[in-house]
């Protein structure tokens, strides 16, 4: 196959919901029906197994959290499908957004009865600022929910999109008795079964026929044709390039579990959704289909096997084909590098390939030279743009707390760190070290990872801070950033890329700095040039 033809048939998307609304299940579907798994379950169950293999696994195991962002790919209809997974607990948050710089669209999950949910808004928002197409799938139509119109108003505000159902519930909970797919003219009805694979659909063009009635019963075909002309009425029609411009979302209603209404949005996106796109790097637009190579690492899995302390660097390909034994350019660190076994994701196993094409993931094993953000080309200079760090909730200051184990301290804060599983911010006044996260739940894992991955023991201590903000000086040489610089000296930090930051300690001094000094720019994220 050509190579145009295989950056046309790939599709690599990323499911995004706030936790339990059915991604995981959703997932697991879409896998069934690419043939790439035989039962159900078997997605769960391989969450689980990870566990076991894995000390660091076990914690998240026994919080039920999924942590890891992993890849899974199958055939469907001859398209490549890559879903890259991202955890929906809200202390790995960073994690998604991160995986969100990877994905050429999303799919919304909304759980019918909750509506939208905090982690979605976040989600959908990023996704928004960023120009990705999505689609939207509301699940569980199995159980009594919310009205659905009530629910499209509700996506329309709360998540400032414009959405356009291609399907339509006909009842819902108890009285659920399957979707009217406005995509493809059809009904599918609703049986619940959780094992069957593929829904017999009933062909409708005429929705006015009395057939209808034979069907579904003439109260809910009544109520069909009302919702069928209100939905004409209100929605715009279904525009295939303002969903590629993120200005329109198309909508599904179905059911994960019982594997209903999960073909149609199937269908629908390997027709619509976005093959591999073209990506800024700081010096230019890079297409797709350039022959020479160019990726980057949006994710750092550690310590997939314990007995060795190896990573494994996930490699988005934007353009040109990754092989196996090829040198390529680690652009940061200037020097060529040759991957023997790199690891292509199918289903839910990785394996080695000899070649991989945009869009795909490869990882790379690794002993320490990724960090997240890295390019990798034949030879020009590339940096991709759009991984940015955002202001983390929670600072503690990170004391040593076995002083002959410096050395293995430092150096594990230096991979965890390159890893993005927190931030570290070096204090300017004394060099102190702070760490920062999303979640409190990643102290506990920084302290449990440096314990048994590099054998060194550290102690938090409270460092009150509301926000960390990246700061931009209009006129570095100004009188009012000097003295901004030595009013705040206590606040000021460093990050990683040796960015100056400005950590404040209450939204109130928050407010007043930038009253006192508008000339200094506070930004919650450090991308803002
Ligand atoms: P997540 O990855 O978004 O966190 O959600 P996940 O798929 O794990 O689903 C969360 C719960 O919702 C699961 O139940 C799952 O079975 C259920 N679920 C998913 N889709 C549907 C649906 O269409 N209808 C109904 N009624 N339930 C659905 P659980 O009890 O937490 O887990 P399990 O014991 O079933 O595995």
């Amino acid at each position: 196959m050509s190579f145009k033809n295989q950056i046309q048939r790939r599709r690599t998307f990323g499911i995004i919901s706030h936790p339990d609304a059915g991604k995981t299940t959703l997932t697991e579907k879409l896998l069934l029906f690419g043939g790439a798994i035989q039962e159900a379950g078997a997605v769960k169950n391989n969450k689980i197994k990870k566990g076991a293999t894995s000390d660091f696994m076990e914690i998240e195991r026994q919080r039920g959290i999924s942590v890891a962002t992993s890849v899974l790919a199958f055939i469907y209809k001859d398209k490549k499908i890559n879903i890259l997974d991202t955890p929906g607990h809200k202390d790995f948050a960073e994690d998604t957004f991160r995986t969100l710089t990877a994905v050429d669209s999303v799919i919304v999950v909304i759980d019918v009865a909750k509506g939208v949910e905090e982690q979605t808004e976040k989600l959908v928002e990023v996704c928004r600022m960023r120009k990705i197409p999505m689609i939207v799938f509301i699940n569980k139509m199995d159980r009594e929910g919310r009205d659905a119109f009530d629910l499209l108003d509700e996506v329309e505000q709360k998540l400032g999109l414009k959405v356009v159902p291609l399907s339509f519930p006909i009842g819902m909970g108890y009285d659920f008795k399957g979707i009217y797919n406005i995509y493809e003219k059809n009904i599918n009805l609703f049986r619940g079964d959780n094992k069957k694979k593929i829904e017999d659909t009933i062909a409708f063009n005429d929705i006015e026929s009395p057939e209808l009635e034979k069907i579904i019963g003439e109260k809910a075909a009544n109520e069909l044709r009302d919702d069928l002309e209100l939905i004409s009425g209100v929605y715009p029609d279904f525009d295939k390039e303002l969903y590629l411009k993120a200005e329109q979302q198309p909508v599904f209603f179905g059911s994960a579990l019982n594997n209903f209404g999960v073909r149609e949005l199937l269908d629908c996106f390997i027709a619509i959704a976005p093959t591999p796109q073209p990506k800024m790097a700081e010096e230019r637009l890079v297409q797709a289909n350039e022959t020479e190579l160019s990726g980057f690492v949006f994710k750092i899995h550690a310590n997939m096997d314990p007995k060795h302390r190896d990573r494994l660097a996930f490699v988005k390909i934007v353009s040109g084909t990754f092989e196996k034994n090829k040198p390529y350019l680690h652009v940061r660190q200037g020097k060529k590098m040759k991957f023997s076994s790199p690891n292509a994701f199918f289903a839910e196993k990785k394996e080695i390939v000899d070649i991989s094409y945009p869009g795909d993931i490869v990882g790379l094993h690794d002993t320490g030279n990724f960090k997240i953000g890295d390019t990798l080309t034949e030879g020009e200079i590339l940096h991709y743009k759009g991984i940015p760090s955002f202001s983390p909730e929670h600072f503690r200051y990170i004391n040593n707390a076995d002083p002959l184990k410096s050395k293995q301290l430092n150096k594990g804060i230096d991979q965890l760190m390159d890893e993005g599983v927190a931030q570290l911010f070096t204090l300017e006044l004394n060099n102190r070290k702070i760490i920062g996260t999303v979640g409190a739940l990643q102290f506990e894992v920084i302290q449990y990872r440096l314990e048994h991955e590099y054998g060194a023991k550290c102690s938090y201590e409270n460092f009150p801070v509301y926000k960390a903000c990246w700061i931009e000086a209009k006129d570095p040489k100004s009188e009012e950033f000097k003295e901004f610089k030595r009013v705040k000296q206590k606040f000021l930090a460093k990050d990683k890329r040796k960015q100056l930051v400005f950590l404040a300690d209450s939204q109130f001094s928050l407010q007043m700095t930038q009253q006192k000094y508008p000339n200094v720019k506070l930004h919650f994220t450090s991308e803002f040039n």
